[in-house]
């Protein structure tokens, strides 16, 4: 047993209980109903972060919720990683559909997690994940052994859009002076086959209203004579793809990089099986673009989906009513190359375009957020192949995935670096649904393959 290991085996319960009482904070940024808790929980991070042993640590007051901000300067002459995450957390409903609850954290074996998994809102996204972090790092500090200099920023509205984040980079673009950013918001292949996320999609997020008659009408009377805006919704939605599942925005595709052979041949070398892959969802068939892979879908190809739609009666019984109005609110996911405002606009043109002269439209963008793309070849991305090969025995596999964090593209136009996407959960760990959770293993596993990270890029810059 090398230090690391020790130490990590004499603290790891404490490592766990201090997660759990981070993970009773209900810090839902989503909900102005629990912004106390929001910033009751960024304080609590202030607290741990200088607990493992961070200089000038400041609860950094922002539009919205704060940002916690640590460092420990060692010598201006090493590099400096400044690790990022996020202390907010996605609304916990349906709570009925949770086991216990969401901020009630216990921890319970499972076939995936079979040395226990920490159930709770934020376990894994992204609670467990960066507080992995200032553990690695209380471990550098106590043994003596931190080799470059760190600066933390853990912000409470990545959930959100971190709509106040991309001020606070700009006018603190000297204090987040680094070499390399570090973060664990993403997920590895299983816990036998470690990966390194090397893309992250862009985002366009929108609301659509389709208003037809001034009230709601009998449907027997009017039914047949009038647009029905959730027909006329469904419709419009429907014709957002064609029978290929190919979208139809007119420009939609115009910017988007076609992979070379070679870089698709990598994505199929990814081990990734489809059985299982429709066995974890209970799904009969796949279903999408047609000509590319299920890991092409997810990882390098843009996608538009409906998250949420409305409108009508939707009580108990029947109710024979013709809706004033229907809602939809839907993302599109974007790839390099993709600009969320342009598309945005493409699509607002679009459904405008094919909504029948008997409806009226209104198209609402939400946030939005650019694509990511990280090199393999980088000093910080070998740093952390080591690393993981190291802990996990086996090369890490570089995936790309279909989940959006839009900052880390700010922080490279702003910073100027990049982004090292090191993550540990997997993505049964169910982040954003009911009964999330984070597994011991991959907590402990990723505060054991940190410090090798550092000790890496410390040696090869
Ligand atoms: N940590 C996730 C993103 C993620 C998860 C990326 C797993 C890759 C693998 C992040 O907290 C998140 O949920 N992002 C949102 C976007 C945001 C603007 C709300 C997303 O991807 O939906
Ligand atoms: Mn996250
Ligand atoms: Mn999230």
């Amino acid at each position: 047993m090398n230090y690391i290991q020790k130490y990590i085996e004499e603290n790891k319960d404490r490592f766990i209980t201090e997660l759990i009482e981070l993970l009773k904070i209900p810090s839902i940024s989503a909900d102005p109903a629990y912004s106390d808790h929001v910033l009751n929980c960024a304080d609590a991070v202030s607290e741990a972060m200088r607990n493992a042993g961070a200089n000038n640590v400041e609860i950094c007051k922002t539009n919205g919720y704060p940002i916690v901000y640590g460092e420990k300067i060692i010598d201006a002459n090493l590099p400096t990683v400044l690790i990022y995450g996020h202390y907010d957390v996605q609304p916990a409903d349906p709570l009925e559909l949770w086991d216990s609850g969401p901020f009630e954290p216990v921890i319970k074996k499972t076939e995936i997690h079979p040395e226990g998994a920490i159930f709770a809102r934020g376990a894994c996204d992204d609670k467990g994940q960066f507080y992995m972090h200032l553990k690695a790092f209380e471990l550098m500090m106590n043994t003596e052994t931190l080799p470059c200099n760190v600066k933390f920023m853990i912000e409470g509205e990545e959930e959100v859009g971190s709509q106040n984040l991309e001020e606070f980079v700009k006018e603190n673009k000297e204090r987040l002076e680094c070499d390399a950013i570090l973060i664990s918001d993403t997920g590895i292949i299983a816990n036998d086959t470690p990966s390194i996320t090397t893309g992250l999609k862009g985002l366009s997020y929108i609301e659509v209203e389709v208003t037809g008659p001034n009230r709601d009408l009998h449907s027997g009377l009017y039914g047949g004579a009038v647009a029905n805006p959730i027909n006329i919704l469904c419709e419009m939605i429907a014709k957002m793809k064609d029978e290929n599942n190919h979208i139809t925005i007119p420009g939609f595709y115009d910017n988007v990089i076609e992979l070379s052979v070679k870089e698709r041949e990598d994505i199929a070398r990814a081990p990734f099986c489809i059985e299982d892959y429709k066995k974890a969802l209970d799904l009969k068939d796949i279903h999408g673009e047609k000509g590319y892979s299920t890991m092409e879908r997810t990882g390098i190809r843009p996608t538009l989906d409906v998250n949420g739609i409305w409108g009508g009666y939707i009580g108990e019984g029947a109710k024979t009513v013709i809706a004033s109005k229907a809602y939809a609110k839907i993302s599109m996911r974007l790839v390099p190359n993709q600009k969320d405002e342009e598309i945005t606009r493409l699509f607002s043109d679009y459904f405008k375009a094919i909504a029948p002269t008997s409806v009226r439209v209104k198209v609402t963008p939400h946030h939005g957020g650019e694509p990511y793309i990280s090199p393999t070849d980088i000093p910080a991305y070998i740093a952390a192949s080591k690393a993981m090969e190291t802990t996990y025995g086996k090369k890490p596999v570089p995936v790309r995935s279909g989940g959006s964090i839009p900052i880390v593209a700010l922080f490279e136009k702003e910073l100027g670096v990049k982004s090292i996407l090191l993550g540990f959960g997997l993505d049964s760990d169910a982040i954003h649904s009911p009964n999330e959770h984070y597994g011991i293993f991959n907590y402990l596993k990723g505060i054991e393959t940190i410090p090798y990270f550092f000790t890496n890029y410390a040696k090869d810059h």
